[in-house]
């Protein structure tokens, strides 16, 4: 396909039905997964131009960067630490609308507001997480759930 996003205004839904297809041709033959994860990430943040968007992927006990957009961020990150980490333990999506009220919160940027996190489940193990960071509170809803849980399974992690 084209490197050029389309790039659309519109509620939410309409953003996420625009942009699915779009991430659909970009992963479309190829096997890479570090380069699947930055197209991903990319295409998410050029869309919504969230603060940050990015994957952790398991690794041994913790849960270490991948690619990401946005901000500098914290490297490593140990099961149950942060939204993050609990949603790993947890192995569901976490929606947080205000970060400063979830208890062990991981600030990697002070900009950071609220917060989704969608684990990627493979074999019924959590094999990595996405996570977005927004810098205004409740930003994230059961529609980013729905179309960001969509967007984890076209990926291979194989
Ligand atoms: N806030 C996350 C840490 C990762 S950064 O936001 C990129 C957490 O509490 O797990």
């Amino acid at each position: 396909m084209a490197e050029d996003l389309t790039i659309v205004k519109g509620n939410k839904t309409e953003q996420y039905e625009t942009l699915i297809p779009q991430i659909k041709a970009l992963l479309d033959g190829e096997p890479d997964l570090i380069a699947n994860l930055a197209n991903t990430v990319a295409a998410l943040k050029e869309q919504f131009s969230w603060l940050w968007v990015g994957f952790y992927l398991v690794k041994n006990d913790e849960l270490v960067l991948a690619p990401f957009q946005g901000p500098v961020a914290c490297t490593r990150i140990r099961k149950g630490r942060g939204v993050c980490g609990a949603s790993w333990a947890q192995a569901k999506t976490l929606i947080v609308t205000d970060v400063e009220k979830f208890p062990g919160h991981i600030a990697c940027s002070s900009l950071s507001k609220s917060e989704i996190v969608v684990p990627v489940m493979r074999n019924n193990e959590v094999i990595a997480v996405l996570d977005v960071d927004s810098e205004s509170y409740s930003t994230f809803d059961e529609t980013d759930q729905r179309y960001l849980e969509q967007i984890i399974e076209l990926i291979s992690f194989n």
